[in-house]
């Protein structure tokens, strides 16, 4: 048996690391050897909660989705991958993909290769919240040229990728951030940005074609339907129970839908396009070695700096 480290979440809802049996890839999965594994908001609410699916019996208690590093085994009838590649991904969401340790499985079309102009802690801080990013943006709400699209928590983990995909895509961007973010997301392209903790953001953008919420809370969805013009699509990120009430969107003439991010490798090889071509890119607010996850667990629970958090392994 050979035995790697991993990070537990115990009954008290502490982090700590435990030696377990190294998984294997059964047909069609891939082995990673992690490099770099990111932490996301969820990672926090099932510490606390429990996960949106029930914990298999006798599954130890793993957390993490995202992970970046390199095949070092391929099971039966894997073709898109070979020992040694590079790859990123989101595997298994919303069961358990067991990030937080030194080897992950996943399968093979969960995961795309990462780009040569990219390091493993840098992929490894994409893909949950490029997947939502991407989902929202491209495939629920179609933003196209020309289309005014308003961002909340711009600068957050999922938002100062979204702006990118939206500005790519042609669009008029406007966000909402914090002050201390704003020059951060003018260079990242964001076209408009409103502080949410001096203005009211639907008295300055109005008439969008969409607006993408990813606060979600307090009556932040139906102040944003104020903010679309009729006809407009509302996507709210955090919770399907923050959609607005039908009335009130039928009284704007908007559409609004909650979604959940999906493992999507054709997403991923589309992102890992626009990286090599330079027209995204993600910021790293944090690292600590794996061994101190939980370190980044307070950091991001208090609110933390710009960017993505990633857990690293040497
Ligand atoms: N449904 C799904 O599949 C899915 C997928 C991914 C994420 N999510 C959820 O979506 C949310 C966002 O995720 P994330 O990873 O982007 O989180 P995050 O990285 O923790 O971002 C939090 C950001 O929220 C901003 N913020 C807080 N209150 C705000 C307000 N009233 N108006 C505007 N911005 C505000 C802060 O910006 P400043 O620092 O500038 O103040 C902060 O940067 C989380 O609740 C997460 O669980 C859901």
């Amino acid at each position: 048996m050979t035995n790697m480290t991993a990070i537990i979440n115990n009954p008290d809802q502490t982090l700590t690391p435990v030696e377990i049996e190294r998984p294997t890839p059964g047909p069609t999965e891939v082995l990673i050897k992690t490099a770099a594994a990111g932490i996301n908001p969820v990672d926090w609410k099932v510490r606390r909660n429990g996960g949106l699916t029930p914990l298999a019996p006798n599954q130890p208690d793993i957390l993490g989705w995202d992970v970046a590093g390199e095949v070092v085994e391929v099971g039966a009838g894997v073709t898109r991958f070979k020992v040694g590649d590079r790859v990123f991904g989101m595997p298994r969401f919303p069961d358990r993909a067991n990030a937080y340790a030194e080897y992950v499985v996943a399968g093979s079309r969960e995961v795309a290769r990462t780009p040569d102009n990219i390091t493993d802690t840098e992929a490894g801080a994409l893909p949950l919240a490029v997947l939502t990013a991407w989902q929202a943006i491209v495939d629920t709400l179609h933003i196209c040229e020309g289309d005014r699209i308003l961002i909340h928590a711009a600068s957050g983990g999922v938002g100062h990728l979204a702006v990118q995909i939206a500005k790519a895509r042609g669009a008029e961007v406007w966000g909402t951030a914090s002050a201390t973010n704003h020059d951060a997301l003018r260079a990242l392209g964001v076209d408009h940005l409103i502080d949410y903790k001096a203005e009211q953001f639907e008295d300055i953008a109005t008439e969008m074609d969409a607006v993408l919420d990813l606060v979600g809370s307090g009556d932040n969805p139906t102040r944003s339907v104020q903010s679309l013009k009729r006809g407009g699509k509302l996507v709210v990120i955090p919770g399907a129970n923050e959609i607005p009430a039908q009335d009130v969107l039928d009284a704007a003439g908007v559409t609004a839908t909650w979604m959940l991010v999906e493992p999507d490798y054709a997403a991923l090889e589309h992102i890992a396009a626009m990286i090599e071509a330079g027209t995204l890119r993600v910021v790293i607010a944090d690292t600590r070695p794996l061994a101190q996850i939980d370190e980044l667990h307070i950091i991001g629970e208090a609110g933390g700096p710009m960017g993505k958090l990633v857990a690293t392994i040497d």
